[in-house]
């Protein structure tokens, strides 16, 4: 089969479906490539490029005229009126704000897959355009507000006076929020973040930004997404928006809803409120935007100085980067789509990704497609009734209770029978024991690396302590040092062996 690569149509656009390097992994798939004229222009990827990588470089006609056309933005309707019946068009539809598409697509007589339609499952995470543009987007929003802002991020001691870093509050911290928080932390601003999703603050943790906390009934998210607001978390929402949108320098807003307009959270006196010379990046113009007097595409200066930008083509102003991403999103769709590698796409309605993005097949409508139970946090499902899981969890209790009593009894025997310096010994290591479950389970999984340390350490003096041993006469003394010295040694050297593995995971090739 022939895919076609066109140039985008919309005003403005910089980015193209195919790099030269997607393009040649396509062909690898089986496929022949026709990539229009000046289709990569913006983004880096000149007609020599594609050439270069064996990829044919041709006119509009080549490209509209293929089994396959693959874009980024949704075909207009003369190029619907251009694709030839029985053809896949793929791109970005937005499939449920565009009913007239849809009946113009089932009028052509093609199939339409809409890359913007992914499910957010783990599988499907290498074809999720949308991640793939909300994180570019997030690291530009802090590149566009660090230009209107127009001082340094990073806080300075110099001989000429001390500057204080920049405060920078992030509202949402999904996928562009996240990318938002890595970029400004490591430009070296206070990064203070809020989501109402509470299961995010780990991640904005370990990116480096402050999660701020607000006293309100919230639950975990089961599907990744968050729920539209109650009254009462508004009401406990409302002033803690207020109060670190005025402290900030910098706001950028990402909050969304699925399917519902922007949320507004940045009110009007808020922003009356703000800093002259205050920025806000608000991601979610396209949506209607979460922030008071944002204007979609419009860089907006207030009476009082605050910078409004609600650019919507933040992923585009890095087209290299964002064509390279979704390049590599649609050659992992097409793997899926081609699992015999033999240039032949084959639709599967039974895969819930396949289904999920079939949006028009073979000129019948198929959206909207079944639900997707994406769940983030997968439910354990508990097949035994209530009676029967009381009566498991008092066997464990009973069996755990029966294994202490038996240690305790051993123990005890031990001690009566053992000569003096020994009893203390053994009463010392029965409390070691004790203490070292309790303080050892409790410890935070984030914090296992430098427990493991500390056990290197205590192994290494295990081994010195049973090296001093092994001289000695009697046999079960020389037995139990050389047990000692093995386990300890086992555990120092796989520590070693465990460490050198992790750090081998953040070696660059
Ligand atoms: N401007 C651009 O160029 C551009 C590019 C890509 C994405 N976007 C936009 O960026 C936004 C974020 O995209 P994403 O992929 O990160 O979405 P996402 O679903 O991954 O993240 C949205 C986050 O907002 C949170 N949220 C929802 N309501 C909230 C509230 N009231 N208060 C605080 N947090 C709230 C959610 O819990 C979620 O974590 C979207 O509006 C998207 O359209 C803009």
């Amino acid at each position: 089969m022939l895919i076609g690569i066109p140039r985008e149509s919309k005003t403005g656009e910089t980015l193209v479906a195919a790099t030269a390097k997607t393009a040649n992994q396509l062909q690898g798939l089986g496929y022949d490539v026709v990539v229009e004229s000046g289709a990569g222009a913006h983004a880096d990827q000149a007609d020599e490029a594609f050439a270069e990588a064996g990829v044919t470089v041709g006119s509009a006609d080549d490209v509209w005229a293929a089994d396959v056309v693959v874009k980024v933005n949704a075909p207009t309707a003369d190029e619907i009126g251009r694709l030839r019946a029985g053809a896949t068009i793929i791109s970005m539809m937005a499939p449920a704000r565009s009913p007239e598409l849809v009946e113009q697509l089932v009028a052509q007589g093609v199939t339409a897959l809409a890359m913007d339609a992914v499910p957010r499952i783990s599988r499907a995470q290498s074809m999720d355009v949308l991640s793939s543009m909300a994180n570019v987007a997030g690291y530009r929003a802090v590149v566009e507000a660090a230009h209107e802002f127009g001082r340094m991020f990073t806080g300075q001691v110099t001989a000429a006076g001390k500057m204080p870093p920049a405060r920078v509050f992030v509202v949402g911290a999904g996928v562009a929020g996240l990318a938002a928080v890595g970029a400004a932390s490591a430009m070296g601003a206070i990064v203070r973040v809020f989501d109402v999703r509470p299961e995010v603050a780990e991640q904005v943790e370990s990116l480096g930004g402050q999660f701020v906390e607000v006293d309100f009934e919230s639950e975990v998210s089961t599907d990744g997404y968050a729920r539209e607001m109650t009254a009462e978390q508004e009401a406990a929402t409302a002033g803690m928006y207020d109060e670190e949108a005025r402290n900030a320098d910098i706001v950028i807003t990402t909050a969304l809803i699925p399917g519902r307009p922007a949320p507004k959270l940045i009110h009007e006196d808020t922003v009356a409120g703000m800093k002259p010379g205050a920025v806000i990046v608000d991601m979610a113009a396209a949506n209607g935007g979460n922030c008071a007097g944002t204007e979609a595409d419009q860089r907006v200066v207030t009476e009082h100085g605050v910078t409004i930008l609600g650019y919507t083509d933040l992923a585009g102003r890095l087209p290299a980067q964002t064509s390279q991403l979704y390049g590599t999103n649609i050659v992992n769709l097409m793997k899926l789509l081609t699992p015999e590698k033999d240039g032949m796409l084959t639709l599967d309605m039974d895969d819930v990704v396949q289904r999920g993005i079939t949006v028009v097949r073979d000129g019948e409508s198929m959206w909207p497609p079944p639900a997707v139970q994406v769940s983030a946090t997968p439910k354990v499902v508990d097949t035994h009734p209530a009676g029967m899981k009381e009566e498991k969890a008092k066997l464990t209790a009973r069996g755990r209770m029966t294994i202490v009593g038996i240690a305790a009894l051993v123990l005890f025997g031990l001690i009566s029978i053992s000569p003096p310096p020994l009893q203390e010994r053994l009463t010392v290591f029965a409390l070691a024991i004790v203490i070292g479950y309790y303080v050892i389970g409790n410890v935070h999984h984030a914090l296992h690396t430098p427990l493991m340390s500390v056990t290197n350490a205590i192994s290494g003096i295990i081994v010195v302590g049973a090296l001093l041993q092994l001289g000695e006469e009697s046999t079960p003394i020389m037995l139990i040092a050389f047990v000692a010295t093995l386990l300890a040694s086992i555990n120092v050297f796989g520590g070693f062996a465990v460490t050198r593995r992790m750090l081998g995971l953040f070696t660059r090739s």
